[in-house]
């Protein structure tokens, strides 16, 4: 098991490019065995969810070639394959392989997703979606077994807007017959990135980033190229970063209008943000001030940077509320928080966040990616040394993040857990 070692004090100092987008590359990667042809991804992150989820296309039959951040994915021998449950439960994602697999072979045997445990995660819109598109889905001992003969145009109305669903949805509907109507859609930028990438293959999909979507049914799609856009929780993150440590970091090759809603409350905060066409600034030479967050679809501010801003209150001057409204549980950090000084109070979905002057270093925890952010913030800005255990499910969305933050100024190694708990980090 392996951890983080960080010495925390070190202001970030830098400027940073950010990765390809996890969610959008994932949700890519699972539109691909629509494509009876080659597709060059490129800018695509290197974590072990995207290589879970090329592990999972090659036992339906796509060959995948890696090299750095291009990947060739060739989807033209799809077949019914037999998926290895754990790779299958490692990933939320690799349900959404179900309807476009139901789309082009016809039959698809999958056993039940898995993913960050931060709530109940059901996929009840998914089924009833695929349903009326035309599909038979029977759970059996935790297998998914699907049938369908030709999927056809549907009305969707999802009850809450649902970036899976939507993009799942969206995707098998590309070769359905006739048209789809997805009401209610999610609005996030991963929706849209899918629908640009769907499009660019010959799908006709009008209304991403709306909350309708209207799919007009295609009989084949071909290869392409596409970049994968940048990750905004990722650009999101090292904002978080410089503001927590009192910092000064440009994050570059995002879009800034994918952020608004976390630089307006760091403005609140007391951050000052500066941005251009496609870079951020964050400083941070002021006393951060309390506030109030409220976690809400896209636009509002997204429920994945919940944990991290939560970190920074947890330094700010008075109390703050924050407020998360998509999970049930994602307070995995709540705990670990406190173990380094942190005065939070959970009541229902509700963080009541006490600022205190300093974090102090101790050893933590991360129990789902996020939370292992929040963790990593913590202790980046915390007096002492602390050590971050549990890193498996920060590796999931954090490409190279120990040369990343060493190259912002942080002293930060990876160790392996227990090993050099204790020892000064130079
Ligand atoms: N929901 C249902 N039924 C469904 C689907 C969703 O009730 O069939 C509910 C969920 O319980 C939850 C809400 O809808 O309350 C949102 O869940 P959703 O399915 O939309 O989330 P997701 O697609 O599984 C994606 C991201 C998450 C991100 C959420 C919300 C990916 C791979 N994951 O999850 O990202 O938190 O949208 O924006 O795209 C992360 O990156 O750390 C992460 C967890």
């Amino acid at each position: 098991m392996q951890a983080y070692r960080i010495k925390g004090g070190n202001r970030l100092i830098g400027s940073i490019e950010v990765k390809g987008s996890k969610n959008a590359a994932l949700a890519v990667m699972s539109g691909l065995v629509l494509v009876n042809g080659t597709v060059h991804l490129t800018n695509v992150p290197d974590l072990s969810d995207t290589r879970a989820k090329a592990r999972l296309l090659e036992k339906f039959g796509a060959r995948v070639q890696w090299e750095k951040d291009n990947v060739w994915i060739d989807c033209s021998n799809i077949h019914p394959g037999e998926a290895d449950e754990s790779v299958v439960r490692s990933i939320r994602t690799s349900f959404y392989l179900l309807g476009p697999l139901l789309a082009r072979i016809g039959k698809v045997v999958l056993p039940s997703p898995g993913g960050c445990k931060i709530g109940a995660r059901p996929v009840d819109f998914h089924l009833k979606g695929l349903e009326l598109l035309g599909a038979k889905i029977e759970l059996i001992g935790g297998v998914y077994y699907a049938e369908a003969n030709g999927l056809r145009g549907a009305e969707i109305y999802l009850d809450f807007p649902s970036p899976g669903a939507t993009q799942h949805l969206m995707s098998a509907a590309t070769l359905a017959s006739g048209a789809t109507v997805i009401d209610n859609a999610a609005m996030e930028p991963e929706v849209t990135a899918l629908a640009d990438f769907l499009n660019a293959l010959g799908a006709r999909i009008e209304g991403a980033g709306t909350s309708k979507i209207t799919i007009q049914g295609v009989t084949s799609l071909k290869g392409a190229n596409y970049r994968i856009p940048a990750d905004r929780l990722q650009a999101g993150t090292y904002m978080l970063g410089a503001a927590i440590t009192g910092g000064d970091v440009t994050v570059t090759g995002v879009l800034p209008e994918h952020q608004t809603a976390l630089t307006k409350k760091l403005g609140e905060a007391n951050v000052k943000v500066t941005e251009g066409s496609d870079w951020i600034r964050v400083e941070a030479n002021q006393e951060l001030q309390a506030i109030k967050v409220m976690t809400m679809p896209y636009p509002g501010f997204a429920t994945d940077m919940q944990q991290p801003m939560a970190a920074l209150l947890c330094i700010a001057n008075g109390t703050s509320i924050l407020e998360e409204t998509i999970y049930e549980s994602r307070i995995g950090h709540v705990q670990e928080l406190n173990r380094m000084g942190a005065k939070i109070r959970i009541e229902g979905r509700v963080a009541i966040i006490t600022g205190i002057p300093k974090f102090k270093g101790a050893t933590v925890e991360a129990s789902d990616l996020r939370a292992g952010a929040a963790l990593v913030l913590a202790s980046l800005a915390a007096e002492g040394t602390s050590t971050v255990r549990n890193i498996h499910h920060i590796v999931r969305g954090y490409q190279d993040l120990v040369p990343s933050l060493t190259s912002l100024g942080a002293t930060i190694e990876e160790v392996s857990s227990g090993d050099r708990e204790g020892l000064p980090i130079h």
